[in-house]
């Protein structure tokens, strides 16, 4: 009597043991297993699906398929754009936002005020390229060398923020189509009105700048 229920705790163990291995040599979970290992007992991180280091890429959209909330076109691929009207035209926080850009993304080259007078500005009177302009009255976007003063209409100026401009850089890839137009309208008012509009926003701290900026962008 004994002896049989230890045979039967005998047969148990030996099923237990059984069935552990056999769970432990089911594939796994499939949409998870990567067929690495004959045995799949757990998925390791190492070998999931995700993109490996070095491996070509292989997240690509299916070829067929397109961006339906638009995409990035650069300028320099838009027709016209020299002639394009500023969309910002009659906004009036338009100037406020291109101030708060100008100083943050101009003028370390251009000056605080538009005069030219940048720090990188002055630095590069050492090296043989030409000096950031200083920005005149309205009439288009009025730009102020030594060799004289040129006026280009808006959508110049717009496109040569965005695609760069001699030595300097493009902004296309760092800022928002409307943020980029801003500037426009920030360069294509009245000296005065720039001036004073730099001026406040010199005028108040770093922090409520960056906060103010995000705030007529709408993200906050
Ligand atoms: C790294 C310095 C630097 C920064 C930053 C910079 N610029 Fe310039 N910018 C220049 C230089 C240099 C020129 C003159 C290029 C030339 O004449 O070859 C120039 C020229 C211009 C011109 C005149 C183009 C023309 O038709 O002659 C405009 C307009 C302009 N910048 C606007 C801006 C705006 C707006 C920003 C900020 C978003 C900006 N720049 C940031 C250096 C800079």
């Amino acid at each position: 009597m004994r002896s049989i229920r230890r045979n039967n705790a005998l047969l148990l163990a030996a099923a237990a043991l059984l069935a552990a291995l056999a769970a432990a040599c089911s594939p796994g979970d499939p949409f998870r297993s990567t067929g690495s290992y004959p045995i799949d007992v757990f998925q390791e991180m190492h070998y999931n699906q995700t993109h490996k280091a070095q491996e070509p890429p292989r997240f690509l959209p299916p070829e067929d398929s397109y961006p339906v909330q638009g995409g990035f076109i650069p300028v320099e691929e838009i027709e016209n754009i020299a002639e394009m009207p500023n969309p910002l035209d009659g906004d009036p926080s338009a100037m406020r936002r291109g101030a708060l850009l100008y100083k943050q993304n101009c003028a370390a080259c251009h000056g605080l005020l538009g005069g030219g007078d940048g720090y990188v500005g002055g630095v590069l009177a050492d090296y043989n390229v030409n000096r950031p302009p200083a920005f005149g009255g309205a009439g288009g976007v009025s730009v102020v060398r030594d060799t004289g003063t040129t006026e280009i209409p808006p959508g110049e100026a717009y496109r040569r923020v965005s695609a760069g401009f001699g030595f300097m850089p493009a902004f296309e890839a760092l800022l928002s189509e409307t943020d980029r137009w801003a500037l426009v309208s920030l360069l294509d008012a009245e000296i005065a009105e720039r001036q004073a509009a730099l001026q406040a926003v010199n005028d108040i701290p770093e922090e409520r700048r960056a906060l103010e900026l995000l705030r007529l962008r709408g993200q906050l």
